[in-house]
């Protein structure tokens, strides 16, 4: 190998014999900032000029081209090459081009890849165009040039999920052209031995651009895509991109190239200045802001976490074990007697025999992790203990307690209680700073939100740890503070509460629910309540028809569990249907109350919905219960179901303009008074100043 020739701050020119690699080295994941991209372009043509017979493109580090860097979406990056003068010359080159992949080649590295006259990569690579997942659609022909490799169908299923497929199935499918057994290492000796064979053997310029066997067996085939939109779209109803993605590959199926890039430029453009890949980017980068904990050092020590113990196996602590025992974390699970141990294991077992990406042989090896029991000193050797028992503070505290005598010094120990204060279930035991609040949401092994909660003392390792063990099992975990109902809780009460006071007014369950199903999310609070079950808490001896949910117990309306709830339920379908009866009991209850019902117009349940929650979020700011605004964001998409493509409350707020909110929030205050509708100080000099709700950092 001669000496490395510098193309530009993170692009080198290499020479093996006739060959010519094109390296990049741009840490961590080799994004396409501007000098990447100059570099490629000089490369690619200095390797040519310098008599290469074929070219190889190649990157250090952990992984091929990772993807954009996005942190040149906002603009001001340096005037460089575009990317696609960078794909023109590696497509027209007059040599053949061959890209080596290792690590992950997604976006608009796959879209650099598909450029490449021939794609060789590692087993353990991976590919994908994941620009969907950002309300995106790949920009740079990567909608014009998948489908003409791997066939419409594939291109539709890749490119609405963003899913990420390995080596072997991107070999099926025609994507790559060769698989290299080995570390990435070997890749580069592969690489050049494809690059030399495709010398001596003359294998053709084959540019994705000009192929068209693949994308010729969908063209005309308007089913296929009335069929394929049918299936995915209660999966990504609301959502914009998916559909733009979808259009493209129409395009590509049925226009000439150039014409198909067309389209693409023209939708793209579309979504990149659109509401919802601005409010899904900013929903990105919101998540990992929220890893940041102010004031606790990158270096905090760690519990290391070997063991957990979980106390309760009823809804939440089985699912609570899950999220360990999927990780390769050994869990104990206690329970009160053999009878509920049996059955909390036996549910677990059940959502694993039923989970289609675990095999029977998975199944046993988990469970096999699992170690029930129905004495608490088994967890004198775990390392950390989630408490998954009633919502009892009574309870709570007499079984930290308990855990104080049993656990071993140093051992996490954490509640996940949905509203109590950590505090005074931390006083109970002599180390509070070990006790925090880990609030996971049911279904606890598939949510993604882990609501931690810190408690006034809890130390800085706990807190860390936390928010480290979170990440570990696949979840997105926002650090909150103590305050009834914490972030997402709190909230959703003043949700609650105007809910249930608009069908007194007049407003119905189902347009209530209706108006939050059209906003976005996946149902609304009657269906949610009908969903949980009416009688949660609720005890017949001591029912006194004081709120409508007590009624409709009194008249046998138990939620969907009976078939009866706010709506009823069609016995096979499930169904939900308006019920007369209900909208009279309502109706009697409200006169009973001496409300005069009216029409409310869906304008005014929308308002009377969000802002108080808005406004509430802004309180949760002034209290310091949330470090930043953006994690408040982050609560709601990942824990309540706040559509992503609305970016969460707060974002959502600014989008209206907080002037505006507040105007409302004042004059429903002034009309229907209640705590709730009490505006914010913070909500009303930010409205002042111009300020923002998602950037408010206290
Ligand atoms: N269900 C939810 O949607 C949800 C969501 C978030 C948080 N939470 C919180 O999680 C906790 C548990 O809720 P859940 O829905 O799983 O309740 P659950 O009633 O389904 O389960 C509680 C389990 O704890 C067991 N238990 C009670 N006392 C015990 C003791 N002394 N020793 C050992 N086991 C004991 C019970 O037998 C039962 O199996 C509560 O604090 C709740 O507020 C619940």
């Amino acid at each position: 190998m001669s000496e490395p020739i510098t193309v530009s701050e993170s692009v080198r020119l290499e020479r093996e014999g006739d060959i010519s690699l094109v390296v990049v080295a741009n840490p961590p994941v080799n994004a396409l900032s501007w000098h990447v991209r100059q570099g490629l372009f000089d490369g690619i043509t200095r390797a040519t000029n310098d008599g290469a017979k074929a070219i190889v493109v190649i990157c250090d580090g952990r992984t091929f081209i990772a993807g954009a860097d996005i942190s040149e979406f906002g603009g001001g990056a340096p005037h460089a090459v575009g990317l696609q003068e960078v794909q023109t010359a590696m497509e027209d080159a007059s040599v053949p081009v061959i890209a080596a992949i290792h690590g992950t080649a997604l976006g608009g590295g796959l879209e650099v890849a598909l450029c490449a006259h021939y794609r060789v990569a590692v087993t353990s690579a991976k590919f994908g165009l994941p620009e969907v997942n950002l309300g995106l659609l790949p920009g740079a022909g990567g909608t014009q040039r998948l489908p003409r490799l791997v066939g419409v169908p594939k291109a539709l299923e890749m490119m609405t999920t963003g899913r990420h497929i390995s080596s072997v199935e991107a070999l099926d499918g025609g994507l790559i052209d060769d698989v290299v057994d080995g570390d990435p290492a070997a890749l580069r000796d592969a690489a050049i031995a494809f690059a030399n064979r495709a010398v001596t053997e003359d294998l053709p310029l084959l540019r994705v651009r000009d192929r068209d066997e693949k994308v010729a067996q969908a063209r005309g085939d308007d089913q296929l895509f009335v069929d394929f939109r049918r299936g995915i779209a209660r999966k990504t109803r609301g959502f914009l991109a998916p559909e733009y993605n979808i259009q493209c590959i129409e395009a590509a199926a049925n226009l000439p190239f150039d014409a198909g890039l067309k389209v693409e430029g023209k939708l793209f453009m579309e979504l990149m200045t659109g509401p919802q890949s601005a409010a899904q980017r900013y929903a990105f980068f919101a998540e990992r802001a929220a890893n940041k904990i102010p004031g606790i050092a990158k270096d905090t020590s760690l519990i290391d976490v070997r063991k957990v113990g979980v106390l309760g196996a009823g809804t939440m602590g089985g699912g609570i074990a899950m999220n360990f025992v999927n990780v390769g974390i050994p869990v104990t699970i206690v329970e009160r007697d053999a009878a509920a141990l049996d059955m909390g294991l036996s549910v677990v077992r059940k959502n694993y025999e039923r989970s289609r990406s675990t095999t029977a042989e998975q199944v046993e090896q988990r469970m096999a992790l699992i170690t029930g029991s129905i004495d608490k000193s088994d967890f004198a050797d775990c390392d950390m203990v989630i408490e998954a028992v009633f919502e009892d503070m009574a309870l709570k505290q007499s079984i930290f307690r308990e855990l104080d005598e049993i656990c071993k010094p140093g051992a996490l120990l954490a509640s996940n209680t949905s509203a109590l204060d950590v505090n005074e279930i931390a006083a109970v035991t002599s180390r509070p700073e070990s006790v925090i609040g880990m609030h996971f949401f049911s279904p606890a092994n598939v949510m993604k939100l882990l609501e931690n909660v810190r408690g006034a003392k809890s130390s800085d390792s706990v807190v860390a740890t936390t928010m480290a063990i979170g990440k570990k099992i696949g979840k997105v975990s926002v650090m909150v503070g103590v305050c009834p109902g914490f972030v997402g809780n709190r909230m959703l009460f003043m949700r609650g509460a105007e809910a249930e006071r608009m069908i007194l007014e007049g407003a119905t369950p189902a347009q209530v629910d209706n108006v939050l199903y059209e906003f976005g999310f996946p149902m609304g609070p009657f269906s949610m309540s009908d969903l949980a079950g009416l009688d949660i808490g609720w005890k017949e001896q001591a029912s006194s028809s004081s709120t409508i949910r007590e009624v409709l117990c009194e008249n046998g309306r138990r939620g969907q569990k009976n078939g009866r709830g706010y709506y009823t339920y069609d016995s096979d379908t499930r169904a939900a249907t308006p019920d007369p009866e209900v909208e009279q009991l309502i109706k009697d209850f409200a006169v009973g109350q001496g409300i005069e019902q009216r029409d409310v117009t869906d304008q005014e349940v929308l308002e009377r919905l969000l802002y108080p929650m808005v406004n509430e979020g802004a309180k949760i700011l002034e209290e310091k219960i949330a470090i930043r605004g953006s994690d408040i964001d982050v609560v709601w998409v990942n824990g309540y179901g706040w559509p992503v493509y609305r970016g969460g409350p707060m974002h959502w707020a600014d989008s209206i303009g907080l002037a505006e909110i507040v105007g409302k929030i004042e004059g429903y205050s002034a009309s229907l008074g209640g705590g709730h509708w009490e505006l914010s100080p913070l909500l009303q000099s930010l409205a002042g100043s111009g300020g923002q709700l998602q950037t408010y950092s206290g």
